[in-house]
């Protein structure tokens, strides 16, 4: 018994920002953009929070798995920018979906989240103990990004992007594993809230509040550990790279991706990448592009697809799906 993704949605802002529009706000360039990273444009919140964009999503998936709100046994939403600390989105989701016999929660593992998510979602069915859920990853980046600091602020977009699972007797997830190296939690950090209160005197400072990265030290993060998890999910599979028909890895660079797919010797246009048109959207980036994947019917039944991320914590989760 396994579980299967049987439905996948998206929904990103309607506002588009281009590099040349960037260009305006920092000292920055397309030519810079492009070449370092990959990104063209990104889609930023207009005012919508996470919660929106998680919800738009999740009625996409109810309606294209063709379920109805109370059937879903379980909501998962990762998220590093959730509308408050409480409550969860998730239980914002399950709450405009009307999906009362849902248990609903969030969880946090940066851009690998919806990875984490997912594995999480699929420990419940395996267990018995639900037979679906709702699983999303949903950012709205733009809020915590300093619009002053180019090194950053180039990099991120908002959106969400999401699947209903279910638990399958035959096609589904095969092999997956997550990992977490917290020693280097500092290498990439946001959204730090001071311990400052009126007994100990301490000012709240604005600063760490915004995404403060190492960029070299992520990128040799990167690299090195989608490469080694790949090579153990493939080999826990028995399954071998050739067999692979995609490869969604997390949206962060698109150099980080040209090294990976050399090292593991998969062919670049294997990798399915959209980080031109929305840049780093975190947790959101994977289910975004696995669903753009499935909409344009580059997937059929027992295709082997392999979801692979990394991110804040820092983390990494990497999927081996037979669809
Ligand atoms: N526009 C123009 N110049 C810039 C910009 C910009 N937006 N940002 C930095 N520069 C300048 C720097 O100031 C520096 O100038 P200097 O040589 O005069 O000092 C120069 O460009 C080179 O800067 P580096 O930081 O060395 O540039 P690098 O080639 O390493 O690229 C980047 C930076 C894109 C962040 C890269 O390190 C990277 O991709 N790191 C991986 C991290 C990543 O992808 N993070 C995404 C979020 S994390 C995640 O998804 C988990």
């Amino acid at each position: 018994m396994t579980t299967r993704i049987i439905a996948t949605g998206a929904y990103a802002p309607v506002q588009v920002i281009t590099n040349d529009d960037m260009a305006n706000v920092v000292d920055t360039s397309d030519e810079w953009i492009t070449q370092r990273t990959g990104i063209k444009e990104r889609h930023i919140s207009s005012g919508e929070n996470t919660s929106a964009l998680a919800v738009n999503t999740a009625r996409q998936l109810l309606e294209r798995a063709g379920r109805k709100a109370g059937d879903i046994d379980l909501i998962i939403v990762a998220t590093v920018t959730a509308d408050y600390s409480t409550p969860s989105v998730g239980c914002i989701v399950q709450k405009e979906l009307g999906a009362s016999n849902a248990v609903a929660f969030d969880v946090t593992a940066a851009c690998s989240g919806f990875m984490f998510a997912l594995s999480i979602a699929d420990k419940y069915i395996k267990a018995g103990m639900y037979n679906n859920a709702i699983v999303i990853g949903a950012e709205t980046l733009s809020k915590i990004v300093d619009w002053s600091d180019r090194s950053t602020c180039v990099l991120f977009g908002d959106g969400a992007g999401g699947a209903y699972v279910e638990k399958s007797e035959t096609y589904g997830i095969i092999e997956e594993e997550i990992g977490s190296k917290g020693e280097l939690y500092d290498i990439l950090t946001g959204g730090y809230t001071d311990c400052a209160n009126i007994f100990n005197g301490k000012e709240k400072e604005d600063s760490l509040w915004y995404v403060n990265m190492n960029g070299r030290e992520v990128f040799k993060f990167a690299t090195k550990s989608v490469v080694k998890s790949v090579e153990r999910v493939l080999s826990g599979a028995g399954v071998a790279a050739e067999d692979i028909k995609y490869v969604i890895p997390h949206q962060a660079n698109t150099r980080i991706v040209d090294i990976i797919s050399n090292k593991l010797r998969i062919p670049h246009e294997k990798f399915y990448m959209n980080i031109d048109r929305y840049g780093n959207t975190s947790s959101a980036s994977i289910p975004i592009a696995l669903n753009e994947l499935n909409e344009k019917g580059l997937i059929e039944r027992g295709d082997k697809v392999l979801l692979t991320g990394f991110g804040g914590g820092m983390t990494w989760g990497t999927m081996l799906v037979s669809w």
